[in-house]
């Protein structure tokens, strides 16, 4: 008791964020309904409403718990199912809709659930790159298009935005969140909120609640490695962590999500100081918690809880309200409130916020709402959104650098050589999280320079950048001793007037469980630049990654350099009007590229220090002996072609 107060003071004197004391509107006719639908439920179709199962198909994490189908279907009409992710697609959704709405005996209707994290079907670019953009319409707008491709297709709410801030590129998953500002984080998740819910009303059936995560500090785990600790102070906490969660609320945001870490030693599903104390009470979010996949259950692994009993009390009396995938709430919660270990009213307050989502996004009123197979094929990959990704693309990309003017490349007469296994990848520029789309659908940068027709292009591979093509669910390898291709990519480039090199990494080298200990350009890519180098040095280097890289020897030799990301379907018509100078570039970092990857974590907005600079001309203050401490790229770098 003592230390929270020594605690809340701390929290006072460093920010103002935990202590205004705001309230989500509630809707009073909505509020009504709940109380009657409610006495008329058992505590096992309460908590059968905390209930969320993995679809039939897609695993986003490790081997789901939910059994198999038709036990997920015999659940679901026992009435101890509320909520299904990973089911997609109008007809299949309608499936287990029927089944919760007419065969069970209440007829509440599920929640469906889905990743849709930079697009649906039709993909922008990853959520890193976007924020490069620094447009929060166009954001809002790529959100808007998702939402209703995802609407179309039966989905009733998205896992995203991801607003987790970071400072560290080895973290694989700072491709999906915003970068290292936690004022610009803010507003961009606002900015997608407000894409994905429209005006908070859901009178539209195409627009979908959305979900902050990962609640929180997930982007500080130690060491950047994936499911780790992260020990962090008070005022990172509110300084940099937790500001675009509260932009997000503000913004009428519908869910959270807990993140899989721990902050101080206390698992996010089970931190009752997140979830009740700051998140509910202090900020008076009034929709729901979801855990993320089995990180209930997972609180037993780490160490905090004893068995799955004590798991699921930790976690319901924390403030979460929904076990994705962990098995832990239908199974042990029930009893545990039959024997009065967990008292009724955390069910209740989960069960009311679960129940107040559904009825706003109107499911009660039509739970087929969002099932109609015409909509589903008139929206899903319409043209409005292929322009709408595309144009969010171009402004994605940054112009790290460009000597004597190199670009724009000249309309005509030039011989342009285009290298590198990525250039025809029609796979990797669509990222990482698109499990709602199809493989090999992007445009890519080789399809998308042949549309300029008056040069002559030669595109030679040169260099496979992986040894098979990568899957969402395995590792990625690059090829570290293939070189057959160099012999023919030297003599295309000794031939060119311009070499365009499309180097990086692949689509799923980030994302979730891609930490890296090393940001160079991965496998045998570095020695290729060198070696086209010798041959012609009249090169653009064209990068396609999901985080900052490590590119020192490039950004000192090659003129020109465009960080293209990973931009999703119109990768390559996107690029291609950015070298031809049909567009000029305008994106800004929103995450600093370090020298080595000895300087990470690194950001901007890091304190001074008490000797920050050499005045002494001697060796006694804040910097590396080897390396100068100033990022390669900062933060916002920003040129223009024009
Ligand atoms: C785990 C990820 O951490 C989370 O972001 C995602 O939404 C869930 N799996 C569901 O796929």
């Amino acid at each position: 008791m003592k230390f929270k107060n020594l605690l809340a003071l701390t929290f006072l004197s460093v920010s103002t964020i935990a202590f205004v004391n705001a309230q989500q509107k509630l809707n009073p006719e909505i509020e009504k309904k709940i109380d009657v639908l409610m006495s008329k439920m058992t505590i096992d179709e309460k908590v059968g409403q905390m209930n969320q199962y993995n679809g039939f198909w897609d695993v986003t994490g490790p081997a789901p718990v939910g059994g198999t189908a038709e036990q997920k279907y015999e659940n679901i009409k026992k009435g101890l199912v509320g909520s299904m992710l990973t089911v997609r697609g109008v007809k299949e959704v309608k499936a287990v809709q029927k089944i919760a709405v007419e065969q069970t005996r209440l007829g509440i209707p599920l929640i469906i659930g889905f990743d849709v994290i930079h697009g649906y079907k039709t993909l922008s670019p990853i959520p890193l790159a976007e924020a490069a953009s620094w447009d929060l319409k166009a954001i809002e707008k790529s959100a808007e298009v998702a939402a209703s491709e995802a609407a179309a297709s039966g989905i009733n709410w998205t896992f995203g935005p991801m607003m987790d801030i970071s400072r560290d590129a080895r973290w694989g998953r700072v491709m999906e969140g915003a970068g290292e500002d936690p004022y610009l984080g803010g507003k961009i998740a606002a900015a997608r909120v407000r894409g994905f819910q429209g005006d908070n009303t859901f009178k539209s059936p195409l627009r979908i609640a959305a979900t902050a995560k990962h609640f929180a500090a997930y982007g500080f785990g130690g060491s950047a490695l994936e499911y780790n600790a992260a020990e962090i102070g008070t005022n990172t906490l509110y300084n940099q962590v937790l500001p675009p969660f509260k932009s997000a609320i503000d913004a009428g945001l519908r869910s959270v999500m807990t993140s899989f870490n721990t902050i101080n030693g206390v698992p996010a599903s089970g931190d009752k100081y997140l979830l009740r104390d700051i998140l509910k009470n202090k900020w008076g979010f009034n929709g729901f918690v979801i855990s993320d996949w089995a990180s209930i259950r997972e609180m037993i692994f780490w160490g905090y809880s004893k068995d799955e009993n004590a798991a699921a009390k930790s976690a319901v009396e924390a403030g979460t309200d929904m076990d994705m995938e962990g098995g832990i709430y239908v199974p042990y919660l029930i009893d545990l409130v039959k024997q009065g270990k967990v008292k009724q009213e955390f069910i209740d307050d989960a069960v009311r916020r679960i129940l107040r989502v559904k009825y706003e996004l109107g499911l009660f009123d039509d739970p087929y709402r969002f099932l109609d197979e015409k909509r589903e094929k008139e929206i899903i990959g319409s043209k409005a959104n292929r322009e709408a990704v595309l144009d969010m693309a171009k402004k994605s990309i940054v112009l790290l650098k460009n000597d004597n003017n190199i670009l724009p490349l000249k309309k005509s007469g030039q011989k342009i050589a285009l290298l590198g296994s990525l250039a025809e990848s029609k796979n990797s520029p669509l990222g990482s999280w698109r499990i709602g789309s199809d493989n090999n659908t992007a445009v890519s940068v080789l399809e998308g320079l042949q549309q300029y027709k008056d040069n002559a292009l030669n595109y030679v591979k040169g260099l496979e950048l992986t040894k098979t093509e990568p899957t969402f669910l395995t590792e990625v390898e690059y090829n570290t001793t293939d070189k057959t291709g160099f012999e023919e990519a030297k003599k295309a480039a000794k031939e060119a007037d311009v070499v365009v090199m499309v180097l990086g990494e692949h689509g799923f080298s980030s994302g979730e469980a891609r930490t890296r200990t090393n940001l160079d350009l991965p496998g045998l890519q570095q020695e290729f630049l060198e070696e086209i180098y010798k041959i012609n040095p009249n090169i653009v280097l064209v990068l396609n990654n999901g985080r900052p890289l490590t590119i020192s020897w490039a950004a000192e030799k090659i003129p020109a350099i465009v960080e293209a990301w990973q931009l999703g379907t119109e990768t390559g018509n996107a690029v291609a009007q950015v070298l031809y100078g049909d567009y000029n570039p305008s994106g800004k970092l929103p995450m600093s590229f370090p020298r080595n990857i000895g300087q990470v974590p690194i950001s901007y907005n890091h304190y001074s220090t008490g000797r920050f600079t050499n005045k002494d001309n001697n060796v006694f203050w804040s910097h590396y002996s080897d390396v100068d401490k100033t990022p390669l790229y900062p933060f916002c770098l920003r040129i223009e072609l024009y």
